[in-house]
């Protein structure tokens, strides 16, 4: 995991394997950002040119290496673009800082210490550097052969793969002795190791994260920071009445979970809880995908590695609120044991449903887990699933839909999510979509028609909400998994989609900001 500090020592002074500025895109070419005067100096007032010279432009994700100037302890400077140059006296967004230090961090891998000289107007700043450079710096090099050690790229076998991530952060300018850049900063390391762990854990094959192993990790998590945990096997499910759970995992060898995490403040007046979707492999079932739609199908407990690391991140904050977290874990794999288009499953709520397809398995757990958290009466409810490819479809692969079964917490969840730098969009959930779940046999099928299948699913989930509880469904399909190149702070695979929104809005609900 990648160190970080906030540093009062001068750019020329400290020993470090490179410097970061920030270069913006001026009216008349790159101009240097704040936060890097005295680098510039060091270069007599030269270094827009000599970046102009090397093609650079400013442009945002745009990196460029040069040597340090003379008398300089560290040998290189990383010149990292911000696009264009905010209107005078504006500053630059957070977004635009979490992105640029991002990737500033991700072309240092493989090196022991940088120093970034960011403009920093604030302490919000500090912690959107902090942040963009401990995300950025994230490599899962676990299963590569010399994964994980980092730096080594003398004898090492194999050193070109898994680099390891940039080791130490320094970041210049900011006021170490000021109790708000502490705090953001704090908060700042909190949030980003909590959500690298979310994306380890999605970036684990699923020959080695099943159920019971994530419920092994969320156990040891828990004691860790003081959470309370319950671990249902199948034999609980049994007992409990979990139909939904239960028919999803019975195809599979694994067996499935729900982990309840519950994390408690004596100072809470409000009470969240979170559900995540946890399927740790997604074949489809009997319904079984095809060679193309299968390979990155470890994704699709995305949503329960966001509950996860938002209620560990909740806990080390100290937020006061409760927050429970309920992971619904299985592994969908088709055998004679496994689940059939046509049986009928009776949930945890007591409904029964037909599952025609049973690729249309996230809604089915979800189903048992929602009913579940509604039975302790939160405030809200907000589940968070890898759910359909229809809403890659409608919003691709950087957006993630919100529903809800009301407009003002819908409108709250997007605002959270645009405050941290999580691309999302309003969706809704139209009544006349709901006639498509019909089903002969059963009191609702799990399929419906297929335009607008994301708000079908949608649909579905709300008829497992108790009654009168506020509650959203984030169906993150899209961008939990990046299977393009890098960008900014966000790396290839596993993203922590939702990590950030899930923190902001216990952080809201505990100062009392939301509802
Ligand atoms: N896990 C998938 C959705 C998905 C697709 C997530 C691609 C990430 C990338 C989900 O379980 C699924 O298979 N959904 C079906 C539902 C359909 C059968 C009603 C889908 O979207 O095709
Ligand atoms: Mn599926
Ligand atoms: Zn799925």
């Amino acid at each position: 995991m990648t160190a970080l500090t906030l540093s009062t020592a001068a750019a020329s002074g400290l020993r470090a394997d490179a410097i970061v500025v920030g270069v913006a895109k001026g009216a008349k070419g790159p101009v240097i950002a704040s936060g890097a005067e005295a680098v510039d100096q060091a270069y007599d007032g030269r270094l827009a040119g000599v970046l102009e010279t090397l093609g650079a432009s400013g442009a945002e994700g745009e990196v460029t290496k040069l040597p340090a100037p003379a008398g300089f302890k560290s040998p290189v400077v990383v010149a990292v673009g911000l696009g264009t140059e905010p209107e005078k006296d504006a500053a630059y967004t957070g977004e635009t800082l979490r992105r640029a230090a991002g990737a500033a961090a991700r072309a240092l891998a493989g090196s022991q210490k940088a120093a970034f000289a960011l403009p920093l107007a604030d302490a919000a700043d500090a912690g959107a550097v902090a942040e963009g450079a401990l995300l950025g710096a994230y490599s899962f090099d676990a299963y590569k052969e010399n994964g994980g050690s980092g730096g080594d790229a003398k004898g090492a076998k194999g050193a070109k793969n898994g680099k390891g991530p940039l080791a130490e952060v320094a970041l210049l300018g900011g006021k170490p002795r000021d109790k708000a850049y502490k705090a953001a900063v704090d908060r700042a390391v909190a949030v980003s190791e909590e959500l690298n762990r979310a994306r380890d854990l999605i970036n684990t094959p699923p020959n080695d994260l099943n159920p019971e192993s994530f419920a092994a990790v969320a156990q040891a998590a828990a004691k860790e920071h003081g959470i309370k945990v319950t671990v249902l096997d199948e034999k609980a499910l049994a007992k409990g009445g979990y139909g939904g759970i239960l028919g999803v995992g019975a195809g599979s060898a694994a067996t499935p979970r729900l982990v309840q995490l519950s994390y408690t403040s004596s100072k809470a007046k409000k009470h969240l809880a979170f559900v995540g979707k946890g399927i740790t492999y997604d074949s489809g079932g009997i319904s079984l995908k095809p060679a193309g739609h299968n390979e990155t199908m470890k994704c699709d407990m995305s949503g329960a590695a966001a509950v996860f690391a938002a209620v560990v991140a909740a806990a080390r904050l100290g937020l006061e609120v409760n927050v429970t977290g309920y992971l619904a874990l299985a592994e969908n794999m088709p055998s004679g044991s496994a689940t059939r288009p046509g049986d009928v499953l009776r949930m945890y709520s007591g409904k029964t449903v037909e599952v025609l397809n049973t690729d249309a398995e996230g809604r089915l757990v979800l189903a048992d887990a929602l009913w579940k958290a509604s039975e302790s009466k939160p405030d809200a409810i907000v589940d968070v699933a890898t759910l359909t490819g229809a809403m890659m479809l409608a919003l691709g692969n950087r957006t993630f839909g919100i529903m809800a079964n009301d407009d003002a917490f819908r409108t709250a969840i997007h605002e959270a999510a645009e405050e941290v730098g999580e691309d999302a969009w309003p969706m809704p959930l139209p009544d006349h979509l709901r006639k498509g779940m019909d089903s002969p046999t059963a009191d609702i099928a799990n399929m419906g028609e297929r335009y607008g299948g994301g708000l079908v699913a949608g649909l579905f989930l709300r008829e497992f909400v108790g009654e009168g509880i506020t509650w959203a469904h984030l169906d993150i399909a899209g961008p939990a998994f990046n299977e393009s190149a890098p960008f900014g702070y966000t790396p290839k695979g596993g993203t922590g989609s939702a990590v950030r929104t899930l923190v902001r809005l216990a952080e809201l609900t505990a100062s009392g900001d939301l509802g």
